[in-house]
């Protein structure tokens, strides 16, 4: 029986249970950009100040001009976490489908929250008492991709019923503009961003709710007067501006993703889905393989149900991703 903390990036946990893996450990757990942003700085007023409106105005213009929409459907929010955690407190609805494999919280906030949750492998086959459908685009964790087209039928036939599109794009800045956010604001959808991925920076905690005014409304009621920090609004503002740094950085993840796919691939893994961030790789007894990493100090993600595959994040380094590679070549050999 497996028993992770059921997120990954977990790794004081991890080493808690593994005391004699060498130190320092490598965290590939999680599919975070090795490369954050780098223009971090703050002014004191962004710490000694509250956040004020006009800081908060700049951040959501910024991501609504990164993501061609208006800045009234954008509500900034301490990311993107905690407003799948509100879903089920702003749609009074009682039927969700939701697909598999997907990030798990879109399965338990809805299941905690005492709401039928519908599991699909397919998802173009939306069950016809689901009153609403969870989208991952590109998905975690096998980064499966929904077309533009795709989307927008899905879109149209949860508004027939009355119901909701729900599309988490934590991992869209790596779609380049071919996401569905210039439709924010529509009847019927609802969009996730997260800042932590592409920008490297999940601690700064910043993401954003897209949405119909009655959504954004009752969120932004219960997200309270200064939900997100000066320093993430200062930086988020900066990064969401910054063109060049998104472009130069969708091709430094791309050309890292090929070299360790091909590393991989050396060893006989062929079999690789995910994104630019993450791979989802193949691997008999991954449960197992897993133990045998963690015990030479590479964390990389199991999950519980998916015995055959582990969920690789980008290495820093081409030190670190040989190491990577010395220990699954152990590992799976042992
Ligand atoms: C698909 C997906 N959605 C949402 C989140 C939440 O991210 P954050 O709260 O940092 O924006 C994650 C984090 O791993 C994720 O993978």
């Amino acid at each position: 029986m497996i028993n992770d903390p059921i997120h990954g990036g977990a790794l004081d946990q991890i080493r808690h249970r593994f005391p004699q893996a060498p130190s320092p450990w490598l965290d590939l757990s999680t599919g975070i950009n090795p490369w954050p942003y780098p223009h971090t700085e703050w002014p004191a007023a962004a710490l000694t100040h509250l956040p004020t409106a006009t800081m908060t105005e700049a951040c959501r213009s910024a991501m609504a001009d990164a993501w061609q929409c208006d800045p009234s459907c954008v509500l900034p929010v301490p990311g993107s976490e905690l407003a799948i955690r509100l879903l089920p407190q702003l749609l009074n609805i009682g039927t969700i489908a939701v697909p598999h494999p997907i990030y798990g919280d879109h399965l338990s906030v809805w299941r905690d929250a005492g709401r039928k949750v519908i599991p699909m492998t397919d998802p173009s086959q939306i069950p016809s008492d689901a009153q609403a459908l969870v989208l991952c685009n590109p998905n975690n964790p096998d980064g499966r991709l929904w077309s533009f087209n795709t989307l927008k039928a899905f879109h149209g036939e949860m508004l027939r019923r009355g119901g909701w599109l729900i599309l988490d794009e934590a991992y869209g800045e790596l779609l380049n503009g071919d996401g569905i956010t210039p439709d924010a604001g529509a009847d019927g959808l609802i969009i996730l961003r997260s800042f932590g991925k592409f920008y490297g920076l999940a601690g700064l905690r910043l993401g954003a709710l897209l949405g119909p005014q009655s959504i954004l409304k009752p969120a932004k009621q219960a997200l309270g007067v200064w939900p997100i920090s000066g320093p993430a609004l200062t930086i988020g503002t900066r990064a969401y501006q910054d063109k060049d740094w998104q472009d130069a950085t969708r091709m430094r993840l791309a050309t890292a993703r090929q070299a360790l796919d091909a590393a991989l691939a050396a060893l006989g893994l062929a079999t690789i889905t995910g994104t630019d961030l993450f791979r989802y790789v193949h691997i008999e007894s991954a449960h197992q393989v897993w133990e045998k990493l963690c015990a030479q100090g590479v964390y990389v993600r199991r999950f519980a149900d998916q015995p055959d595959h582990l969920r690789i994040g980008l290495p820093e380094t081409e030190r670190d991703q040989d190491r990577l590679v010395g220990a699954l070549k152990l590992s799976l050999s042992a």
